[in-house]
């Protein structure tokens, strides 16, 4: 055995990919079709930013500025190169290297809250309950998270996210988690098999494919790609079962 950290893989593939997670630009896009109309230039805070597929999407959509919040710094620099590359102004984007648990920032004056593919880190009702007082009263929150599509999971797959997402619940119980944590459901939208494999899967399926021969000899390298295959390999079995989800909110007053 090396000492090869398996995380430094981890992050090897996920740097050459366009985002970090299940999504696409057209799954945002249509998510933020979903809001009422914003202020002109809304305070928006992306938390889970990741490599910024979405702060990069919100900055196109709004005239507003995004506070991009997430714990790797690898990816928030990658995140402030695709804006620069972009044209984006300084005023426009903040990012900000912090644990999403405990946020140092100002409270009641953001217009939005958005967050992909994060909020597992919490749990959804906890998230919610633990960011809406971020948001000016009435403001709005779109998540996007993991669901259910039924009651009764085969047992291969149930016990891949027991493992994986243990709170992880169907759009019911979501909505019920978003009434709890001080919120009404505006909307959902659901990501389609394309947004999967178009922007992450698909990549991802090619980085790996690219990495290999780099990292033949090296066990733990190659225990990294077979979970990430193994994932995919699920998803393609068991899609009809679970998906993500994007939750449009509005803060209760
Ligand atoms: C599945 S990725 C999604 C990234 C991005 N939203 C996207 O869709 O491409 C989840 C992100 O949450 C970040 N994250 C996980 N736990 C966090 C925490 N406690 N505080 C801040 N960011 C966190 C990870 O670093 C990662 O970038």
């Amino acid at each position: 055995m090396s000492d090869l950290d398996p995380f430094k893989v981890f992050m090897e593939i996920q740097l050459g990919l366009p985002r970090n997670g299940p999504g696409s630009r057209e799954a945002t896009r249509a998510a933020f079709k979903l809001l009422p109309p914003l202020p002109s230039e809304p305070e928006i805070l992306d938390l889970g930013a990741g490599q910024g597929a979405a702060t990069l999407e919100l900055l196109r959509l709004t005239d507003g500025r995004v506070t991009a919040v997430d714990i790797m710094k690898p990816f928030l620099d990658r995140l402030e190169a695709n804006a620069e590359g972009e044209g984006v102004p300084e005023t426009r984007l903040r990012t900000l290297c912090a644990d999403f648990e405990d946020l140092h920032l100002p409270q009641g004056v953001f217009d939005l809250i958005w967050s992909e593919g994060a909020i597992y880190n919490l749990g959804f009702e906890e998230g919610l309950a633990l960011w809406r007082p971020f948001l000016a009263p009435g403001r709005y929150a779109v998540i996007s998270d993991c669901i259910w599509k039924t009651d009764e999971p085969s047992l291969e797959i149930r016990h891949f996210w027991d493992e994986a997402y243990p709170s992880m619940g169907t759009l019911a119980e979501n909505a019920a988690r978003a009434q709890r944590a001080g919120f009404e459901v505006l909307g959902t939208h659901w990501l389609t098999e394309d947004d999967w494999w178009t922007e992450y899967y698909g990549p991802m399926k090619d980085r790996i494919r690219a990495l290999l021969p780099d990292y033949a000899g090296a066990p733990e390298a190659l225990a990294v790609f077979k979970e990430e295959e193994e994932e995919m390999e699920l998803f393609e079995r068991f899609q009809d079962q679970y998906g993500y989800c994007f939750f449009v909110l509005q803060a209760k007053s």
